[in-house]
């Protein structure tokens, strides 16, 4: 073998965010979940994890780089998905390169991994669930390894749970498996993203001070504690993931929002259920559902459906892009921006949803009407830190224009 080579592939991985929520493990190393959960993939344009991974002979050890800051693979999770990835590589040759490497040699090489999220990592937005799974998918392409996207999502699950819903576009549910080794609790594809594609989602990334427990340990304090989760696991979910799948498949979208917004609030209920309780949403989340709430309930139909995980951030799922544009309305009449504040900077993402509300600048902020559904109505300027207009997305994808890599071809290290 020649010593100077190296191999790499880049990916990219949307992230997730639950609308039938998992919250509770039965099993804490294979990250087993005590109920099935379903959520809907994010558009990667606006919200993905980037991941290059390299292999060569003259890589000393493995070694990883996030938004450009090495850190350790020491951990057990990482070290899970090297693990399983490595047992399931094949031999992969570039003839061109004249490069052979067999199956066997997997076990003695190293790999180099940079990871970028295109979104702020530590904005609560379920960048773990993106990068475990994209970290899974480049390792499985770069290995060869012949596994489809359900059984790698069984190795993403290891990382961290939610990921494994981030291998498939659209819907996707996480089956949560019965047999003890954890190799039937895997997603499934329910729709693919062009299903129900009149859906418009607003993020609302709620100002906080507050350190939040980590989804990690909340949901141990919760299974150690709470019987209201007993309750919701057995009794409520296995009903509400069928009605939820039905719901998706007819998108009706009256029912999706119903099942959406007690699930997010039941996992909530089951937050404050835990011993100590815990408390991710705060006043700025209660406002959002109260407008929501509000509107639905005066237009007679629900026009958007809410859901909240492990912090205070809003994900708001509208039915169309005329309620999209009302809602963007509504809620930039709450939340204006501080002063200092461009209108560019403070709502990303796909921003023809403020085109269609009409809103061309701040001036056109300030001069929004108070919405009809509130007496009253007072602004809280400065407690939303930005909101992201997104929609359901694709899948993961391997990027094969090589000035995407954040590897350097020639040396392994990040560019
Ligand atoms: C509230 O997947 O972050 O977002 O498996 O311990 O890594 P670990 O937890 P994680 O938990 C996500 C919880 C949630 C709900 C959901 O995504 O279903």
């Amino acid at each position: 073998m020649a010593e100077s080579w190296v191999i790499m592939v880049t990916a990219q991985t949307p992230t997730n965010i639950a609308v039938i929520k998992y919250w509770g493990k039965r099993d804490e190393k294979l990250i087993l979940p005590v109920n099935d959960s379903i959520s809907v993939t994010l558009d990667p344009a606006h919200l993905c994890t980037t991941t290059t991974v390299a292999v060569s002979p003259s890589f000393a050890q493995d070694r990883m780089w996030l938004n450009g800051k090495e850190i350790s693979l020491s951990g057990g999770r990482y070290q899970n998905c090297l693990r399983e990835i490595r047992a399931r590589a094949c031999d992969v040759e570039d003839k061109e390169r004249g490069i052979k490497i067999s199956k066997k040699d997997w076990e003695k090489l190293h790999v180099h991994i940079a990871s970028y999220n295109n979104f702020p990592t530590a904005a609560g937005l379920a960048s773990s669930a993106a990068g475990f799974a994209c970290l899974v998918f480049a390792l499985a392409k770069l290995m060869n390894a012949k596994e489809d996207n359900s059984e790698l999502s069984a190795i993403a699950r290891q990382g961290s749970g939610s990921a494994c819903r981030s291998l498939f576009g659209g819907f996707v549910k996480w089956k949560m498996g019965k047999v003890e080794d954890g190799s039937d609790s895997l997603a499934v594809q329910v729709v693919d993203e062009k299903h129900w594609d009149d859906l418009v989602i607003i993020i609302a990334v709620v100002s906080s001070r507050q350190k939040e427990t980590s989804s990690t340990t909340g949901m141990r304090e919760t299974v150690e504690t709470s019987l209201l989760l007993q309750h919701r696991a057995k009794e409520i979910v296995p009903k509400r993931i069928v009605q939820m799948e039905e719901s998706i498949k007819n998108r009706n979208f009256a029912s999706f929002a119903h099942l959406t917004c007690a699930d997010s609030n039941q996992f909530h209920a089951v937050c404050m259920d835990t011993c100590p309780p815990i408390f991710y949403m705060n006043d700025t989340s209660h406002r959002i559902i109260s407008c929501v709430e509000k509107w639905n309930r005066s237009v007679g139909t629900p026009q958007v459906a809410y859901t909240f995980d492990a912090g205070p951030n809003a994900v708001l799922i509208a039915h169309n892009r005329k309620a999209a544009a009302q809602l963007l309305q509504k809620l930039l009449f709450y939340f204006p921006p501080n002063s200092d504040t461009e209108l560019n900077s403070y709502v990303l993402g796909d921003k023809s949803i403020l085109k269609d509300a009409g809103i061309e600048d701040l001036k056109d902020v300030e001069a929004l009407p108070p919405p009809p559904e509130i007496k009253d109505a007072p602004r809280y300027k400065g407690d939303v830190s930005y909101f992201i207009c997104t929609r359901p997305g694709r899948g993961p994808v391997l990027l094969s224009d090589e000035s995407q890599a954040l590897l350097s071809p020639e040396t392994g290290l990040p560019k």
